[in-house]
Order: structure tokens, then sequence, then C-alpha cells
């Protein structure tokens, strides 16, 4: 592995860029490959082993392109496959998602917040170890929003119809006292602009692309193997599922695509 190797990601689908952004911009020397397993989105719902075995798919492909560490950029796949993946490939370094439960419960005057994921991120042994960690006191909401990913998917992140789904999953959690919403799903923080328009004035959103940056960043300082400030950063973006539509999500937002 070398500094000026490229970090792999992979998701279900388009969600991870989200991951993706927060990286290239705590990190513009990085050279990235970007795996979007759109042709299998949904993982929502999907039995772990299936996730696991999708998931070591990406990783072999994301490690013959000779990445040098791995963002799994999906909290689905994170919940059901790292354990898995990190025992498989112990020399490579893996970061994970982790719903930001414990900046809301922190943070939450109300000490009720909620949680928007899929259902198999809600399964996941770190979403209750997190819960159970850090989030005592706290009455943690779980909201299982799969139709926001098919939202995303399609680039629908403002039309009448996505507020109308918003609205009908953040109402509730609303309604019931929470003043902090964690989005637990890399597909979510598109929808962040419509999440904040309905829970304006009453609750506040959070998401943990940020600090999964700085995770990134801390891991390959701790190896040595940070980009050397010279690099020229080269993204190539990859998909299973329909190219055309990928393309014109990137366009979107304004991710200039090479490869
Ligand atoms: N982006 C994903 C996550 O963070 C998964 C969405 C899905 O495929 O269901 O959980």
């Amino acid at each position: 592995m070398n500094t000026a190797d490229p970090i792999g990601f992979f998701d279900s689908g388009v969600g991870g860029l989200s991951v993706w952004c927060a990286v290239t911009r705590l990190l513009p020397h990085e050279s990235t490959v970007y795996f979007s397993d759109s042709a299998n989105c949904p993982y929502g719902d999907k039995p772990v082993e299936r996730i696991r075995d999708l998931s070591r798919g990406h990783v072999r492909r994301l490690l013959e392109a000779g990445c040098k560490l791995v963002v799994v950029a999906c909290n689905t796949a994170t919940a059901a496959a790292v354990d898995a993946l990190r025992a498989e490939w112990p020399e490579v370094p893996f970061v994970g998602m982790e719903p930001a439960v414990k900046p809301a419960a922190l943070r939450s005057q109300s000490h009720v917040v909620g949680v928007l994921a899929t259902e198999g991120t809600f399964h996941g042994r770190l979403y209750r170890e997190t819960c159970a960690r850090c989030a005592k006191g706290t009455t943690v909401l779980m909201c299982v929003a799969d139709d926001f990913v098919r939202l995303v998917e399609r680039g629908d992140l403002d039309s009448s119809a996505a507020e109308r789904a918003v609205r009908a999953r953040v109402e509730p959690l609303l309604a019931a006292g929470a003043d902090h919403l964690v989005l637990g799903c890399t597909h979510f923080p598109f929808l962040k602009p419509l999440i904040e328009k309905v829970a304006a004035g009453r609750a506040a959103v959070i998401e943990p692309s940020e600090a999964v940056a700085r995770q990134v960043k801390r891991v390959l300082s701790a190896r040595g193997l940070l980009a050397p400030v010279t690099q020229a950063a080269e993204h190539v973006f990859e998909t299973s599922g329909d190219e055309k539509r990928f393309r014109s999500f990137l366009a979107q937002l304004k991710i200039p695509s090479c490869g």
C-alpha cells in the first residue's frame, strides 16, 4: 500500500457519495474509487448473509483497483458486514458508518431523539451497542425510511412528492418530542434540505459524514498513508446499475466524474 493509492468507497447506490463528498473536501489530494451497487439497491431489507457476500465482492474489486483503505459508505453494509470484512482482510484498514446517536443524545434538551435508517441498520450490533452506551436516559425513536432510499436513487431530492414522503416520516418523530434527528443512512443527507425544512425550529438534523471523514484522515495518518500534498487527485466512479442515471446523479451533485 502506497500513499498515492486511492481510497475505495462502496454503497448500495449513490448514497455513499455523501460520505465521498465529506472525505474529498477534507482530503483534497486523495484519489478515490467509488463503487455504487445500484443494481442490488436497496440493501435495507436484504438478509445479512446476502449483504455480506455483496460487500466481499465490492472489497475484492476495490483492492484489485489498488485501494489503500476501504470506506464502507453504507450504514446497512457496515452493520451486516464490517466485522466479517475486517476478519477476512486483517491488513486492510476499513472505516465504517455509525449512526450519530451519541452527539444527538448529548445535545438533546428534550431527551428524545429520532433516528432515520434502514431496518438492517437497526438490527445491527453497532446500533444496539451505540444506543446502550451513549444514549442512557434518552428515548431513541426508530424510523425505517426505506422510501427515502428510493427517492434519492431516482435523483428526486426536492419534488412535492419527496416533501410529502419526508413529512410522513418526520412529523411523527417531532410530535413525539424529538429535538434531534439522526440521519442513519448515507442516502439521507441528500434529503437534508427537505428534512431541515420540515423540522425547522423544532429539531436539529445530524449526520456523521464529516466525523467519518476525520476518521479516514486519522487512520491514514496513523499508517503513514496520507497522499502527498503535491498529488493531483483522480476520481473513478463505477456502478453495477444504470450508467446514464448514475452519471446524471454525479452531474446533479456537480461531481466532475472520470473513469
Ligand atoms: N445507503 C445505505 C445505508 O447507509 C443503504 C440504503 C439501502 O440500500 O437500503 O444504509
